[in-house]
């Protein structure tokens, strides 16, 4: 089992026997994380540094996590705590912390392409763990793990994905993996929060969330970057929920057996609304559980053959 990449840096360089990979190695590491010791030793001896210049709780922790459940040593690092805030720049950074012989480094970074330029300075293979608003690959791989999960296969299913699609890595990952996996994707969003580039990706475009979540099988509600609004795109937060914001009263308009997800974390009641959050449609905590064996199985499958007993 080998992937056509060494670096995880987005979707748009996986295949979909990439993608179909991953899932299956996923599957099979979740029942490690429901034993009493939740540990093997397929990666015992390996080192990954976690580098996140960004907050994160889901993230981090998830691959923090995935490493230990495969025996590795996981060193986390923070932008904030490290010497970038005495200047040191982020190919430095790398270059020094490879000087220590770790076998993965996971990054994070407020910067689009900032993974993908430490990738042509470091020798060892790179996860991108998030970079601006340019891709989250292993969220949108756990996305589609807990998709497969429930609906059983991914070819052909309908997602509508709804709310800052502007801002979003998710939603540009995600976008790439479903259309490698054969999934049809509808956008729907108030129009500043919808960049022209959607309709260039071969997505469907609206402005009517329920027009748009009626039909499909899974709804994917993005969280509003309050974080990223510094060019005023929105006119007001209770606007946009007022038309946006999933409630139970819309989705009575959706598919009975429609699915929820979201990548976290949530702004209640602006972009999903308490009691759907909670409904059994919602899959929010089923993502995180899935993000650990994701990870695990990236991990896996780029340390290589030299590490093929998973027990
Ligand atoms: N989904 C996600 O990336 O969450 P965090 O920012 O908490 O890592």
């Amino acid at each position: 089992m080998t992937l056509s990449t060494k670096n995880i840096l987005g979707t748009r360089e996986l295949t979909k026997n990439d993608i179909q990979q991953i899932l299956d190695t996923a599957d099979s590491f979740k029942e490690i994380s429901t034993r009493a010791i939740k540990k093997v030793p397929t990666l015992r001896g390996k080192t990954i540094i976690n580098l996140f210049f960004e907050p994160s709780t889901r993230t981090r922790t998830s691959f923090e996590i995935a490493g230990k459940r495969l025996s590795a040593d996981v060193i986390n690092i923070s932008g904030a705590t490290s010497s970038a805030v005495k200047g040191e720049n982020l190919i430095d950074t790398a270059r020094n912390l490879e000087a220590m012989n770790p076998d993965i480094l996971v990054v994070r970074h407020d910067c689009s392409g900032a993974v993908e330029l430490l990738s042509q300075f470091v020798s060892s293979p790179i996860i991108n763990a998030g970079d601006g608003s340019h891709e989250h690959p292993s969220q949108a791989l756990l996305d589609l793990l807990t998709i497969r999960s429930h609906k059983g296969n991914l070819k052909g299913l309908s997602v509508a994905i709804v709310g800052d699609i502007n801002h979003s890595r998710v939603v540009r990952s995600n976008i790439r993996a479903m259309q490698t996996m054969g999934m049809k994707v509808r956008v729907v969003g108030p129009p500043p929060l919808i960049p022209v580039e959607m309709k260039r990706l071969g997505v469907e475009v609206s402005y009517n969330l329920i027009e748009t979540i009626k039909d499909v099988d899974v709804i994917m509600v993005l969280r509003v970057q309050l974080e990223r609004q510094s060019q005023g795109l929105l006119s007001s937060l209770r606007e946009y929920s007022n038309y946006f914001c999933l409630t139970s009263e819309t989705l009575a308009q959706a598919r009975d057996d429609v699915l929820i997800i979201h990548p976290g974390p949530v702004n209640r009641g602006i972009e999903i609304s308490l009691d759907v959050m909670r409904s059994p449609r919602s899959l929010i905590l089923n993502q995180v559980t899935n993000g650990v064996a994701v990870r695990m199985a990236l991990f896996y499958l780029l340390l290589g053959e030299n590490n093929a007993n998973p027990n």
